[in-house]
This record gives C-alpha cells, structure tokens and sequence, in this order.
C-alpha cells in the first residue's frame, strides 16, 4: 500500500472524476480480476434512506479488468486523505488493498488502497435487470446531487480513460430515456 514516500489510491468511481484530495501523481490503471458494478446502495450522497440510489462498487470476477485511475499521494497527505476518504466512503465501503497496473510512461504493478462495498454491507443492493436499475438512477437524488449525474459523469470519465465498460454505458443509454428529475 505504501512505500518510503506514498501511497497509491486506485479510484474506480467517482474518485475518477471527482477527487477532492491532493495528490501528486494522477495515472490511468487497471485492477485485474474485479468488474465495475452499481450494485451498492447510497443514502448518503445520490439517494436517501426512504430512496436510496445506486453507486459502483468492486465486484471479484476472475477473468475481468477494470480500468480507472490511480493516485499518488504524498507522505504528508497521507492521514488526511485516509480520513477524509474513510468519512465519504462510510456508507458501507470498506478499504481494501489490491495490486493494480499503473499504465502511462513507466507501466508496472504497485499496491494500491481502495474502498469497496461487500455483499454484507446494510446498503448492499446487488444485482438486478438493467432497465430497473436505470429507473432506479434516473429517479433519485441525495445531498450530493442527482444518482444521474454520478452516471453521466462516470461514463463521461471512462471515454476520456478510452476504458470500455459495457455495464456503465448500457445504464447511461436507458437513463437518457428517462426523464430527468
Ligand atoms: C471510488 O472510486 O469511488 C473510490 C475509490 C477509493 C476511495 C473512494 C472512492
């Protein structure tokens, strides 16, 4: 997870598109033998308790990649950015250290730190058909704004990224038939 002078956080959601920590270095990576899926519930951020909405969580499929970015944060930051994640990411997210490929000019394998939401976690949602996971998405919005929006932006995130997610844009497609809040 660290070394002498860092540590590198790999971002699959929204850390991808919205980090609110500092960092030093900011890289495209892949975790190998994990999929993207919004399977976990929010009542926190894109829904409410009585209306909860839906955000990605790590789900281990061994012959699966999934691509986001990795932080490098600096040794000061370190404490204050493990705080300010473990606050945003109480909703049922757990650390989780994981090896991931860095890409960019010098590509190689480095420890990384992320936080994943398990089955057994209370907001836990698992899957279900995509059309009602969209109609879920498309109708709910919490203190951090529309569930839609995390979408639109993930999405929006992982073609700058040129990362090919099927699940993401099938759910971006059938929410933009869906009328917006
Ligand atoms: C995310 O990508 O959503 C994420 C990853 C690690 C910490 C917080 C958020």
């Amino acid at each position: 997870m660290t070394d002498q002078t860092s540590l590198w956080l790999f971002g699959y959601g929204s850390l991808i598109w919205r980090p609110a920590i500092p960092y030093a270095e900011r890289l495209p990576a892949r975790a190998t033998g994990y999929e993207r899926r919004f399977y976990q519930g929010s009542t926190d951020h894109r829904g409410v308790p009585e209306a909860p909405g839906r955000v990605v969580t790590l789900v281990p499929s061994a012959a699966a990649v999934c691509g986001g970015v990795a932080y490098r944060v600096a040794p000061a930051d370190v404490a204050a950015v493990l705080h300010t994640l473990d606050v945003r990411e109480q909703g049922g997210y757990t650390r989780l250290e994981l090896s991931v490929q860095v890409l960019g000019d010098a590509p190689r394998e480095v420890s990384a730190l992320t936080y994943v939401a398990a089955p057994d976690n209370p907001n836990w949602l698992g899957p279900a058909p995509v059309a009602a996971i969209a109609r879920q998405i498309a109708g709910s919005r919490g203190p951090s704004g529309k569930n839609r929006e995390y979408l639109v932006r993930l999405a929006a995130a992982l073609r700058e990224l040129a990362v090919d997610d099927p699940h993401v844009f099938e759910l971006e497609r059938e929410v933009a038939g869906h009328e917006d809040l």
